[in-house]
């Protein structure tokens, strides 16, 4: 039976006790921490860079969950050497922060340091502009949400996205995973497993509840 794979977003942590939080969410069974990389520009918000990820991935820190970092930024090419050597597991970057003859560029860079691809569409970004790549790279981010913000509303039709790419990928043979990111709680997670998703990212609905490890438990039973 499928196992859930969660990734809590940093973003809604305590970065006054930002390692406390990690250590939290790794004890509660988070397989993955996800790292939500804003640079005010290919995004209206600003979130943090290479000095958080450097604090939290190093031999000090030690904890041994996936880096799943999202870039939600521009120029993703000129940037993706940086995060793998900051430690990204996986890096995903948008498929609308990039020329499209960029993209194959960054798989092949990201795939030389034996890292991970993930590529992320935007709510309004048709999903059927990753089937090229599809057999080339090991993530597809769903945004549920426009990118930006933790807290804010899932958007339904996210779910066709999930349901269209779980039916090609498996009907393909392929072994890219379906991540979804934005307004995850255990009812919109439940709808996205349903529908195919692999890995749930959530900020808002592990953080700010005083249970973490319930959280996570919920989500990654999700059938
Ligand atoms: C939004 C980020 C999401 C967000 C998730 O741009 O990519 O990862 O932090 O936060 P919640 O789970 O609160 O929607
Ligand atoms: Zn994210």
């Amino acid at each position: 039976m499928k196992k859930i794979i969660v990734s809590p977003s940093i973003l809604s942590a305590d970065f006054k006790h930002l390692l406390d939080d990690v250590k939290r969410v790794e004890r509660g069974g988070a397989q993955w921490l996800h790292f939500d990389v804003m640079d005010g520009h290919f995004v209206p918000n600003i979130s943090f860079g290479f000095p958080v990820l450097h604090s939290l991935i190093n031999e000090h820190a030690n904890y041994n969950m996936v880096n799943d970092v999202h870039i939600m930024i521009e120029n993703p090419l000129l940037w993706c050497e940086r995060f793998l050597k900051a430690g990204a597991d996986y890096l995903t970057f948008h498929y609308e922060a990039c020329k499209k003859e960029e993209i194959e560029k960054i798989i092949d860079i990201i795939h030389s340091y034996n890292k991970r691809v993930g590529i992320s569409i935007k709510p309004k970004t048709d999903v059927k502009v990753l089937l090229p790549y599809l057999d080339r790279i090991d993530l597809v981010l769903i945004m549920s949400v426009e990118p930006g913000f933790g807290g804010q509303a899932f958007m339904e039709n996210s779910l066709d996205k999930i349901a269209f790419l779980r039916k090609y990928i498996d009907e393909h043979n392929l072994s890219t995973l379906i991540e979804v990111d934005g307004g995850i709680d255990d009812k919109t997670g439940q709808l996205c497993v349903k529908c195919g998703a692999d890995v749930l990212v959530a900020g808002s609905y592990i953080f700010n509840h005083d249970n973490v490890e319930e959280r996570i438990k919920i989500l990654k039973e999700l059938k």
